[in-house]
C-alpha cells in the first residue's frame, strides 16, 4: 500500500516489531520488563474513568518533583516517542529548518520530515566516539535553523553529554532564536548520582523522556515534555488534536511506580552493571569489531571490520540464535547496535554466542 504521504513510516520501527525477536535478544535497548505483580498497589485504587483534563494532577506532580520542576512545565503523553511528535508539532512549522543530529534514532528524523521540517544535519562522529561536539553543531546552525534536535544520551552509541556542552550549545541557540530539544529518555538510565536534565539550563530547552528505558515500564506508556510554562500550554492544546485523553489507568499505575522508583531503579541498575560486565567480558578487544566501550546507557554500537552487516545479522540469527540491530536502521551500515539491558542469564549467553560468531564469520 502506498502511503499518503512521505515518511509516514519506519523501517526501524518494522524490523523492531516484525523481526528482531531472538532466543537471544540483544536487539532490544530498553530495560528488561518490570513485572506488575511487583508494583506495590491495590486494585480497589486503580478506576476506569478519572479527572484527566489538561493532565491528571497527581501525575504532572509525581513527574514535576522527580525532575525537579514545576507542574506547570509537565505535558504528559504516550511515551517518549508522542512527547517527541507533539513537541515537534509545537516547535516549527512546515517548510522551517531544523538541525538534527547524525546518527540518529529514526523515528525523531521520520517525525521531522512527515511533519514538513526543512533537515539540516550536524555530524557526531564514530572517530569522535559519537561525542556531541558544539563547533559542529555551529558549523551547521543558521540564522533560520527554528529547532536543535539532540538525543542524550545518544541512541545508538549511548555517548552522554555534559551539561557544558549542552549549555553551550543552548546558548547558540538563543543567538539565532532557536529552541533545543534533548531526548532524555536513556539519561533515566542514571541513578547515582541522577543525571540532571538539561532543562535547568535555559528556557529555550525543551525536554522529552519517559518511563520506558530505564525502568522496565515501557507499557505504561508514561511518557512527559519538559517545556516552559507557556509553550507547555500550548503543547496541551495540540495534544487534544492527537490524544485527547490519555489511558487513566496507566496515569494511575504511573504514579505508583514513580513512588516506588528507587527500588525500580535499584533492579535496574543491577541487570546493567552484570550485563556491562558481560559484555566488557565477551567482546573487549575483540579483533572482528571496532568499539570503545560506553561507560553508560544500555547500548554499545560496535563496527563489524569485516564484510556485510546485514549478511552477518542473518548469520548471527541462524547460526546463534542471536539478534541485533544493523546499523543502517541509525545510518550507520556498517556498525550494529547490542543492547544490554535485557535478562541477564540471556544477555550473557546471547553476548558469548555473538563473540563466537564474529570470531568465526569469514566476512
Ligand atoms: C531516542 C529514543 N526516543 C524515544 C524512544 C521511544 O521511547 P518510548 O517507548 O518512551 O516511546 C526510543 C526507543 O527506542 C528512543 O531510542
Amino acid at each position: 500500500m502506498k502511503l499518503p504521504r512521505p515518511h509516514a513510516d519506519s523501517a526501524y520501527m518494522e524490523f523492531a516489531k516484525l523481526y528482531s525477536a531472538a532466543k537471544f535478544n540483544l536487539a532490544t535497548s530498553g530495560m528488561m520488563s518490570y513485572p506488575l505483580r511487583e508494583l506495590h498497589f491495590r486494585v480497589d485504587d486503580l478506576e476506569i474513568n478519572g479527572p484527566t483534563g489538561y493532565g491528571y494532577p497527581p501525575l504532572l506532580e509525581a513527574i514535576a518533583r522527580m525532575k525537579g520542576v514545576s507542574p506547570e512545565s509537565v505535558v504528559t503523553a504516550a511515551g517518549t516517542s508522542m512527547a517527541n511528535h507533539l513537541a515537534m508539532a509545537a516547535l516549527f512549522a512546515p517548510g522551517d529548518e531544523v538541525l538534527i543530529e547524525e546518527p540518529t534514532y529514526e523515528l525523531m528524523l521520520n517525525a521531522l520530515l512527515y511533519l514538513g521540517a526543512k533537515v539540516r544535519r550536524f555530524q557526531r562522529r564514530a572517530e569522535d566516539n559519537f561525542a556531541l561536539d558544539p563547533e559542529e553543531v555551529k558549523r551547521n546552525l543558521t540564522p533560520q535553523t527554528r529547532l536543535i534536535v539532540i538525543t542524550n544520551m545518544h541512541n545508538p552509541s549511548s555517548r552522554l553529554a555534559s551539561q557544558e556542552t549542552l549549555r553551550i550549545i543552548g546558548e547558540m541557540a538563543n543567538e539565532t532564536g532557536a529552541r533545543v530539544l534533548v531526548d532524555e529518555v536513556y539519561l533515566e538510565s542514571l541513578h547515582h548520582p541522577p543525571q540532571p536534565t538539561c532543562f535547568h539550563l535555559g528556557r529555550q530547552f525543551v525536554v522529552t523522556s519517559s518511563l520506558t528505558k530505564a525502568y522496565g515500564l515501557s507499557g505504561l506508556r508514561c511518557g512527559w515534555i519538559l517545556a516552559e510554562p507557556e509553550l507547555a500550554e500550548r503543547i496541551w492544546r495540540l495534544n487534544d488534536l492527537f490524544a485527547s485523553s490519555p489511558v487513566h489507568i496507566a496515569e494511575l499505575l504511573s504514579v505508583v511506580a514513580i513512588e516506588q522508583i528507587d527500588g525500580i531503579a535499584a533492579r535496574a541498575d543491577r541487570v546493567i552493571e552484570a550485563n556491562r560486565g558481560a559484555l566488557v567480558s565477551a567482546l573487549e578487544g575483540h579483533p572482528a569489531i571496532d568499539l570503545v566501550m560506553p561507560a553508560v546507557g544500555t547500548t554499545a554500537f560496535p563496527r563489524l571490520r569485516n564484510g556485510d552487516v546485514h549478511k552477518f545479522r542473518r548469520y548471527l540469527r541462524e547460526n546463534y540464535e542471536t539478534s541485533v540491530v544493523p546499523g543502517s536502521y541509525f545510518e550507520r551500515p556498517g556498525h550494529f547496535r547490542i543492547g544490554i539491558a535485557g535478562d541477564v542469564e540471556m544477555t550473557r549467553e546471547g553476548l558469548s554466542r555473538l563473540a563466537s560468531a564474529l570470531s568465526n564469520w569469514q566476512g
